[in-house]
């Protein structure tokens, strides 16, 4: 039986991509979308939607039930830079939500919880490359802070309450739908509007900065295998390591040159630089790999000449 799904956050940069993608998988009127606010992009309005605040545990509780809602993919947050501006406002938002969220879960007949972990949950002292499953968790922004807390609560939930939580460090994501807006690795979306548009981006941090970064496309792969895969074959109720791919900046800009001629970046770092400084340059997935079967499809070059594909669709009125 399909289940009943609430997605929060639904009109940021990965519910706007990940609705559509339930609502084909499980039906339309199984997958409910909660906004924050009415979204001006009605990507996911074709189907039941709700105003919701997730600071509001009374307003969570509500919606579970009227929507009878089994499988929730909590999903509302504040990035990192954008929580480095307002960290009293990241850690309410982050982590009131988070506990709200979990607790009317387990407290509603909810079977399923997905949570979104990040690179971000690392900081200066874990090693750079090929960054292990169980490296130190110290991360130096307020938004890493909630994801290392955010894990602890949801592996918390798992072992106290049997709510089976499942979570994943996603790299930088680069996608087409809905902008990021907030983040550190937001450079690497922005790149691909500008290239269409103008020709021509300066980017926010140095060239040689380089960070783990997937496609859509595989994040929404991974974030519904690891949710569909059988509870034995998901021992970690902590943050699953995540990777498809690691590039520079320059080498990001390299790839989107070879099919935008004449293109042309300028490189102006500002205070996001220091946040991207202190996270892994790559990760290693074995975990994800061995216990449910990751395993990305796009690399550095597919995934180029698909965002220039799309956006240049959307550019010329066709929709994407
Ligand atoms: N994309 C996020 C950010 O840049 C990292 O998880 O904040």
């Amino acid at each position: 039986m399909a289940p009943n799904v609430l997605v929060t956050g639904s009109a940021g940069q990965i519910g706007a991509e990940l609705v559509p993608r339930l609502r084909s998988l499980y039906g339309k009127d199984n997958v409910v979308a909660a906004v924050h606010a009415s979204p001006r992009d009605p990507s996911v309005s074709d189907g039941p939607m709700v105003v919701l605040d997730t600071g509001d545990q009374a307003a969570v509780v509500a919606a579970l039930k009227e929507y009878k809602v089994d499988t929730v993919y909590h999903l509302a947050a504040l990035l990192s830079a954008k929580g480095e501006k307002d960290p009293q406002l990241a850690w309410t938002v982050n982590m009131d939500g988070l506990r709200n969220v979990l607790e009317a879960s387990r407290t509603n007949g909810v079977s399923q919880v997905f949570w979104p972990s990040s690179i971000g949950a690392f900081g200066p002292d874990a090693p750079k490359t090929n960054t292990p499953q169980n490296a130190p968790l110290n991360p130096t922004t307020m938004y890493g802070v909630t994801k290392v807390a955010g894990e602890l609560l949801c592996n918390y939930y798992h072992a106290k309450y049997g709510l089976d939580v499942r979570c994943l460090r996603y790299p930088g994501l680069i996608s087409s739908v809905a902008l990021p807006g907030g983040g550190t690795t937001d450079y690497a979306v922005e790149i691909f509007y500008e290239a269409v548009r103008t020709g021509s981006y300066t980017c926010f941090l140095r060239e040689d900065t380089v960070l783990p970064m997937m496609y859509m496309p595989d994040a929404l792969k991974a974030t519904v295998q690891l949710m569909e895969a059988p509870a034995p074959k998901v021992p970690r109720h902590l943050g699953y390591n995540l990777a498809a791919f690691s590039f520079s900046a320059g080498e990001l800009a390299s790839e989107v040159a070879k099919l935008v001629p004449g293109f042309k970046v300028t490189y102006s770092p500002d205070s996001r630089q220091k946040i991207a400084d202190s996270w892994p340059q790559s990760i290693d997935d074995k975990e994800a790999r061995r216990d449910w079967g990751w395993e990305p499809e796009y690399d550095l070059a597919r995934m180029v000449a698909d965002m220039l594909a799309k956006l240049r669709l959307r550019r010329e009125g066709k929709g994407v």
